[in-house]
């Protein structure tokens, strides 16, 4: 049987939302905001974060990224599933990862987006997770840092499951 420990509770997951959505509305006053999801892991922070920006102008999409491998992780390549459909010529663009893992969704989806002639383009992960990063890809903003383990809950899954648990636990499988 998975085995699932606590990690962040619903209650220092809400913190650390807030505090981002501080930071990201202080950085962005008076800016044209797209916030861009990375489906589906990122669904629910992202809904927590937009509800917390002071912000006039924002706009929310998603796209949607799988990476296929062929067995050895490091020829793994990044695909689009589904692009964004909102104009995003000369606004300010922010990614939204529920997870930055090895970095190649977040680095290929950065350049990516840079193609469509954005103002600028940032990143936001509400977990960053270091221990297995391939590309030197950092988040502007960051909820959590851990060094290792497989995460769910909070939109995080292992095989589409967990996605709906308020907290996040780490996943032991043995
Ligand atoms: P990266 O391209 O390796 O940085 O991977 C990012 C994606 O891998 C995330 O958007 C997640 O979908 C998935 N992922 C990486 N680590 C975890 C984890 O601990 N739990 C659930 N999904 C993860
Ligand atoms: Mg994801």
């Amino acid at each position: 049987m998975p085995e699932l420990i606590p990690v962040l509770k619903r209650d220092e997951i809400a913190r650390k939302v807030a505090a981002m959505a501080k930071a990201i509305s202080r950085d962005y006053q008076g800016r044209q905001l797209v916030l861009i999801g990375v489906l589906k892991g990122a669904f629910i922070f992202l809904s927590d974060l937009a509800r917390h920006l002071e912000l006039d102008d924002v706009k929310i999409d998603f796209l949607r990224a799988a990476s296929y491998g062929d067995g050895t992780s490091s020829s793994e390549t990044i695909h689009l599933i589904k692009d964004i459909d909102t104009d995003i010529r000369g606004k300010d663009v922010l990614i939204v990862e529920d997870i930055l893992d090895t970095g190649l969704t977040l680095s290929f989806l950065t350049e990516h987006l840079k193609a469509h002639n954005p103002n600028s383009i940032r990143t936001c992960a509400f977990i960053d997770k270091s221990e297995r990063r391939k590309v030197a890809v950092d988040a502007d903003y960051v909820g959590h840092k851990v060094k290792e383990g497989f995460l769910v809950g909070y939109g995080l899954d292992y095989a589409e499951a967990y996605r709906n648990l308020p907290d996040i636990y780490h996943l032991k499988i043995d």
